[in-house]
């Protein structure tokens, strides 16, 4: 079941019970200073278009629309601990948190959640590594990410190493062929490619995240049965690795685009949606 809340993830936290989510991911906005947006375009052969492609034919583009959220904060930390302190409470003592985000706030999250879970319960900083896009030419192109992961207990957490992809030996002449052909467990850092702009992954939301990644943490660090929860969930990519993994998952944004891109990714699934009611006053 995939539950899906519409409005701010502060009021919807606290209203959970203590120990009450077994696993969750979030990956808030990063601070990039500007507004995050994606516009999505539709290119049909036209014999009146305006555009020549291969063999010479014609083709029109609709601009279908933009889709965005806003990524300027002035007190980044003021905005995020109050939730990071909540996802600490509702944790259930075996559960995990994953926190993503990038080289902008990175250092100081990692500070404050050392702070609200205790240093021994920080287990990994993974790193997502890619290749694309544009690169800068005046100092080294950042193209990583940083996922944090902290446990709720130092040394009681659900880690199913089997439960992981395996990924290829960089020298398999190296280690015979029986060992490169079932391949090794991954490492903390992770290369795996961007949602290709053209692939059937796309949902044209802006910041989404590749399901390979998500899937992976799903399949590694909770079990069937386990209740995940991701409170900024954009296009919905880990309500979506959560549900193919037979998991019970509650996704919660405060765009409303966010919430139609989400319901047309999971037509045909079993969906609830919620919605933050209006103040009494
Ligand atoms: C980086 S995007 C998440 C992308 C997502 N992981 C995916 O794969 O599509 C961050 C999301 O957080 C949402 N958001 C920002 N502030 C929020 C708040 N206070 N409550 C709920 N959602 C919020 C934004 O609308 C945006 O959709």
């Amino acid at each position: 079941m995939i539950r899906i809340h519409l409005g701010d993830n502060l009021p919807y936290l606290a209203q959970l019970a203590d120990a009450s989510v077994d696993l969750i991911y979030i990956d808030p906005p990063f601070n990039t200073g500007k507004v995050q947006s994606r516009t999505q375009v539709r290119t049909e052969a036209d014999p009146d278009g305006d555009r020549v492609g291969f063999g010479g034919r014609t083709y029109r583009t609709t601009r279908l629309g933009t889709r965005g959220y806003d990524d300027a904060f002035d007190d980044y930390l003021g905005f995020l601990v109050p939730r990071l302190e909540q996802a600490h409470r509702v944790l259930s003592p075996c559960g995990s948190l994953f926190v993503h985000l990038d080289y902008r706030e990175v250092h100081y999250v990692k500070v404050a959640l050392d702070t609200i879970f205790g240093r021994d319960c920080f287990q990994n900083e993974i790193v997502w590594a890619y290749d694309y896009g544009a690169r800068a030419t005046k100092k080294w192109p950042a193209k990583h990410d940083n996922i944090l992961w902290y446990s709720r207990h130092a040394e009681d957490y659900v880690f199913n190493r089997d439960a992981s992809d395996r990924i290829a030996y960089m020298a398999p002449a190296l280690v015979g062929a029986d060992k490169a052909a079932r391949g090794k467990t991954p490492t903390d850092t992770w290369w795996h490619t961007i949602v290709s702009p053209t692939g059937k992954e796309k949902t044209g939301y802006p910041t989404q995240k590749p399901l390979g990644i998500l899937e992976r943490i799903v399949k590694v660090h909770s079990n069937v049965g386990d209740r995940l929860l991701d409170f900024f969930a954009g296009s919905g990519t880990f309500g979506d690795a959560a549900d193919r993994c037979g998991r019970d998952v509650a996704l919660v944004d405060n765009n409303p685009e966010a919430v139609q891109v989400m319901a047309q990714r999971f037509a045909g699934r079993v969906v609830e949606h919620s919605a933050a009611r209006p103040s009494a006053s």
